[in-house]
């Protein structure tokens, strides 16, 4: 029996993105889901909680914010950054500039390094949390170079999870923190590279996550898994 046989609680950090608001969509949809509640840094619903991943302050009084409405038996991380205001992931080591890499490494594993700190309190005893994060972050998997600020910030935070999940399995042995990478995903991050044919909409993707998520079992902690629930090396 998993935490989402019978009724449970949720919360989604990073709701305005594609992938976060499907995944409250899907959510609020569940009759199972009890409570859901959305993070995100921007949005016109007031019952949205606002969280910036530069400002621990913020991240804290998002996380204080909630407490009473937890333990959550799932919390979804889908923030992250793949370009930005005047850049571009790198093509060459030419390329690399350090605003890009503080950039990249301040939304992708900064942040999440709090929201870990601050959120893996908040588990209930056989919840999870998963982090999504990508592909392009497993440095055995790495066959084509380049985008060199985004895959090491994956990789980092990868190693950020796999150590989060060390320290949950002494306090919550059946809890679980997980990465996920979600497929090639419609929207503004993917937008200037995913080629038509290979990206889908992320209401699919969101439905495949949570399937694999809710799949999953305490000795799958600290795992790195696809959308559809194969393991990728690191
Ligand atoms: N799409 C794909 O094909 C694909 C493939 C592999 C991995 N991923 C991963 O999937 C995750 C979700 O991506 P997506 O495709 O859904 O992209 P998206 O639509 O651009 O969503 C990105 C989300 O991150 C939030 N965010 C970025 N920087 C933030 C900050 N400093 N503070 C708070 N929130 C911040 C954005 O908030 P705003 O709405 O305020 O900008 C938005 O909610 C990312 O981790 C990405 O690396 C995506």
């Amino acid at each position: 029996m998993t935490a989402f046989d019978s009724p449970y609680k949720a919360l989604v950090i990073g709701a305005s993105g594609s992938i976060g608001a499907a995944f409250l969509k899907r959510l609020q949809e569940d009759s199972l889901c009890q409570t859901v509640i959305a993070m995100a840094r921007s949005s016109s619903h007031a019952d949205v909680i606002s969280i910036h991943l530069e400002s621990e302050e913020s991240i804290q009084k998002a996380a204080l914010a909630v407490k009473e409405h937890g333990p959550f038996d799932l919390i979804v991380v889908a923030t992250g950054v793949l370009h930005g205001d005047g850049f571009m992931p790198e093509k060459r080591l030419a390329d690399i500039d350090m605003k890009v890499l503080q950039e990249t490494f301040m939304a992708n594993t900064f942040g999440p390094a709090l929201l870990l700190k601050h959120f893996v309190p908040l588990i209930s005893t056989r919840g999870v949390m998963a982090l999504i994060s990508a592909k392009v972050g497993s440095i055995e998997d790495n066959r084509l170079g380049g985008w060199y600020s985004y895959r090491a910030s994956k990789a980092a935070l990868n190693m950020l999870i796999k150590t989060a999940s060390i320290e949950l399995r002494r306090q919550k042995p059946e809890a679980l923190v997980v990465a996920i990478h979600p497929g090639t995903v419609i929207s503004d991050l993917s937008k200037p590279f995913a080629g038509g044919a290979n990206a889908r909409p992320a209401d699919i993707a969101a439905e495949e996550m949570l399937a694999t998520i809710q799949s999953l079992g305490g000795k799958d902690s600290g795992q790195f898994f696809t959308y559809d629930g194969h393991l990728l090396p690191w």
